[in-house]
């Protein structure tokens, strides 16, 4: 087997990867989506909950997984779990860690995509001068929704979409030190600038003052006031625990890649709660204090409470930057798209080095054929969820890759973490050449709390009920009428409730059902792909020792 000699070039540049992996989409746009949907106060206290209970844990977990896999010549996550799990099937559980990368990169992309075409757009002025309604329609435009068109997709939107998987691929294609570690130094310091800038703005936004209507501090003040009642809201803590799995990468493959690129005494007790750390104050404080204070100042908070959603960054923020003077709001522009697009793209990095890890590893490629390889299967996989955007293709990739698979993993890879591989092996591997000494405290967590944790959350989302509300459906199940199963529950989901026409085609047509549970069929076919080249790398390699 040809050995990846590939490392880290210096501890800076790994932690600014690994915080850049962390730091994505996910901090400017679903932390405040979600935040706002969840009631502001009553979101935040299970959000911080779940990162000490569950997201830090996690985050030792998979660094000490990664770096462990990593001393036995395996960077991605099958032959990892196979060695955390001892035992052959385990590398099955491994496919999560390939799969999710891939799918989610597919969708991931192509919004990273919007925000390069985005930068563009406000270099070049061109919403200057556009009403609210035009600055939202030009995004459906962007798009080619709503216009009543089967197929979505418009030529700048390829254009852009293709230029970004090159950049991703010829960076992936320079290797780790030259190719990653550099997008991040550049990327990370880039992103916090322009954070700083459009933050410190929001923030001093007061009514009355360039159109504002509000206060911007009104928008911090829903956010931060805490409501202790939502601590027995289930629905909440779903919400709270799934945006720390998205935001912190967690569940997915990407931080133990990372970490295998390690040596056997590298620190990684320090390493993980720094990047953890970093990636938190860039949610909460930068990602906390731009969209949701910007927004409430010029158009109030139940406003936001109505449209609140990931779109609102690229279909509203342009309008609102309007207000500051043409050179402020080209300058704000640019800043906000490029802050996004620098978050995407130390993600989708980090997305792509898992499958580029597996590929060389186990099937012996070489760098550039393992980067192009990744390329074309992203640009096939990317296709259903670009042009069916509208029918549902784009949303349930998010669902699936990007929501449920994280739990699914991130549970068992606790359960071989803690219980296979045994904690006291465990603890030793997370303390081994810490420079900060672990509160023993977290030895408990991470045997008992940790899996509960995750349980409890995967059964929430298989069960959750109609309008989250589990005292109705306890009622309705005790007196005989069934449990209502949430539309967006797993369940809930496979049984398409909430959707009526359960017809595949009408005039010939394909209905939304259909597309939806074609989208489903081709990512388990993926899912099942990637579990048979796993099958077979190890037969190879069997075969020749
Ligand atoms: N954490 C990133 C964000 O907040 C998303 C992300 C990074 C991710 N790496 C990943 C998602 C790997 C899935 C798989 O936007």
């Amino acid at each position: 087997m040809v050995q990846t000699n590939e490392r880290w070039g210096s501890r800076v540049g790994l932690i600014l990867a690994m915080a850049g992996n962390a730091v994505g989409l996910g901090n400017f746009l679903r932390f405040p989506a979600q935040a706002v949907q969840n009631g502001g106060g009553a979101f935040i206290i299970p959000y911080l909950v779940s990162f000490l209970l569950m997201g830090i844990p996690l985050l030792w977990i998979e660094w000490a997984v990664g770096r462990h896999g990593g001393q036995f010549g395996h960077h991605s996550a099958p032959g990892m779990m196979e060695r955390i799990g001892r035992g052959r099937a385990w590398k099955y559980v491994g496919v999560f860690g390939i799969f999710t990368n891939l799918a989610v990169a597919a969708y991931y992309a192509y919004i990273e995509s919007w925000t390069l075409g985005y930068v563009w757009y406000s270099l070049t002025g061109a919403f200057a001068g556009q009403s609210a309604e035009q600055v939202s329609h030009f995004f459906s435009a962007y798009l080619n929704i709503g216009s009543g068109h089967f197929l979505n997709i418009s030529g700048p939107a390829i254009l852009f979409f293709l230029i970004t998987i090159s950049i991703n691929i010829y960076i992936l294609s320079r290797g780790l030190a030259k190719g990653v570690e550099i997008a991040s130094k550049i990327g990370m310091p880039l992103l916090l600038v322009f954070g700083a800038f459009l933050a410190i703005r929001a923030l001093t936004l007061n009514a009355g003052e360039a159109g504002a209507v509000n206060n911007a501090l009104d928008g911090l003040n829903f956010l931060w006031q805490p409501q202790f009642d939502s601590l027995t809201n289930p629905k909440v803590w779903l919400a709270a625990a799934g945006q720390i799995f998205f935001t912190l990468s967690v569940g997915m493959g990407t931080i133990q890649c990372y970490a295998a690129y390690l040596r056997e005494k590298d620190d990684i007790a320090l390493n993980a709660a720094t990047a953890g750390w970093m990636n938190e104050f860039v949610e909460v404080i930068l990602g906390g204090s731009i969209i949701i204070p910007i927004a409430v100042a010029y158009l109030g908070l139940p406003w936001i409470q109505a449209n609140v959603g990931f779109e609102m960054g690229f279909r509203t923020m342009p309008t609102l930057f309007q207000n500051w003077g043409p050179f402020l709001a080209a300058a704000a522009g640019v800043a906000w798209f490029g802050l996004l697009f620098f978050a995407g793209i130390t993600s989708s990095l980090a997305m792509g080095q898992p499958v580029m890890a597996f590929l060389q590893d186990e099937f012996n490629l070489s760098r550039k054929r393992s980067a192009l390889t990744l390329g074309g299967i992203l640009l096939m996989l990317s296709a259903p969820c670009l042009l069916l955007y509208e029918m549902g293709a784009f949303g349930e990739y998010d669902y699936w890759a990007g929501t449920f698979s994280l739990v699914a993993f991130a549970l068992l890879e606790s359960i071989a973490f803690a219980w296979v591989f045994g904690i006291d092996k465990g603890w030793e591997e997370i303390n081994r050449g810490a420079d900060i000494k672990v509160p023993h405290f977290f030895k408990f967590v991470i045997k008992y709390v940790t899996p509960l944790f995750l349980l409890a959350v995967f059964v929430g989302s298989l069960l959750k009920p109609e309008a989250g509300n589990w005292a109705a459906a306890f009622g309705s199940l005790f007196s005989g009428g069934g449990w209502p199963f949430a539309a967006d529950s797993v369940i809930g989901t496979v049984l398409n409730v909430g959707i009526a026409e359960k017809r595949w085609f009408i005039d010939g047509m394909p209905t939304q059902i259909f597309i939806l549970n074609m989208t489903r069929l081709l990512l388990l076919s993926t899912f099942i792909i990637i579990g048979v080249a796993v099958y077979a790398a190890w037969r190879r390699k069997g075969a020749k020792a």
